[in-house]
């Protein structure tokens, strides 16, 4: 974009270059980044640095490494070109920008090559708290610190792997509502237990209890809620329990999950991928997360 022009901002709700890729299809692209403008930036330091004195007591030690190794810029929003160039070299992973929502098994099979979908919008400056999408500073800041660590990072590739076997596992069911309806289970097990773990999980420390899921690192309010807050339950990891458990999106998650290692976290989803092998992934409880018709078509069309 030529320099004489203002920025007409990446402000989520109002991005005109994201939805214009988007109404072209385009699902992968390019982080334009002279098209923040001033306000995005100003978002992007107000959120950094009234989380940051959170982050160093109530974030596990690996994100606040992740952090360091990753040197995001406090007052700016960063390049993703800078942070892959640090990244890529330690796991293999890079951010990539995306458009919008990324179908299921998409999404999964990027995992799965080390590519992290990230939204490259920001929120407004007046609605620092809360957002039910995710923005760039919930993927970058919240999660993309914890793709330096390698377990995490090959935790994130299990995911792809498991969505793999998805497919493979209901391939031979010739009946298109069977094998809609086992998808619809399976996939609805493997969000909650992403949800439960990548987005919101707890870990055991040397510090205490700690969090490594970037819901709760990228929220100012819920981070220190969810370790200090006597409302909320916090229970070790198990399968039964998260693979049922109705994933409420639209306030402070009353009750959290604890694992004692990135180690441990991994083996939870060799775990996962076994009980998907043997059926019981297949008729989890119903309710949230919804699983869209486009994250069922994502299953019956992945290879
Ligand atoms: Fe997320």
């Amino acid at each position: 974009m030529s320099g004489t022009l203002a920025a007409s901002g990446l402000t989520t709700g109002h991005a005109p270059f994201v939805e214009e890729a988007r109404n072209r299809g385009e699902l992968y692209i390019t982080q334009p980044y002279g098209e923040y403008s001033k306000e995005n930036h100003e978002a992007w330091k107000a959120l950094y640095q009234r989380i940051r004195p959170r982050w160093e007591r109530y974030a596990n030690n690996h994100f606040l490494r992740g952090l360091d190794a990753l040197g995001l810029p406090p007052d700016r929003v960063p390049h993703l070109s800078e942070v892959n160039r640090r990244l890529q070299p330690l796991t293999g992973f890079q951010a990539k920008a995306v458009s919008g929502y990324v179908p299921g098994f998409l999404f999964f099979d990027c995992l799965r090559r080390r590519e992290f979908p990230t939204t490259i919008t920001i929120r407004p400056h007046d609605r620092m708290d809360y957002l039910p999408e995710p923005d760039i500073f919930h993927d970058l800041a919240g999660h993309v610190p914890m793709h330096t660590e390698k377990a995490f990072a090959d935790t994130l590739v299990r995911f792809g792997d498991c969505a793999h076997t998805a497919v493979e596992i209901t391939s031979y069911i010739h009946d298109r509502q069977e094998r809609g309806r086992r998808l619809t289970n399976i996939i609805k097990a493997m969000s909650r237990f992403f949800w439960f773990t990548v987005e919101f999980g707890l870990m055991r420390g040397a510090r205490g209890t700690c969090a490594y899921g970037s819901g709760l690192l990228s929220s100012y309010g819920e981070l220190e809620h969810a370790i200090e807050s006597e409302e909320v339950q916090r229970y070790p990891l198990q399968m039964e329990w998260v693979i049922n458990q109705v994933a409420e999106i639209d306030h402070y998650q009353p009750l959290l999950f604890i694992v004692d290692s990135f180690d441990h976290l991994f083996s939870l989803v060799g775990e996962l991928e076994r009980w998907m092998k043997a059926g019981r992934l297949s008729n989890v409880a119903p309710g949230e997360p919804a699983v869209s018709e486009g994250d069922i078509e994502s299953f019956l069309a992945g290879r």
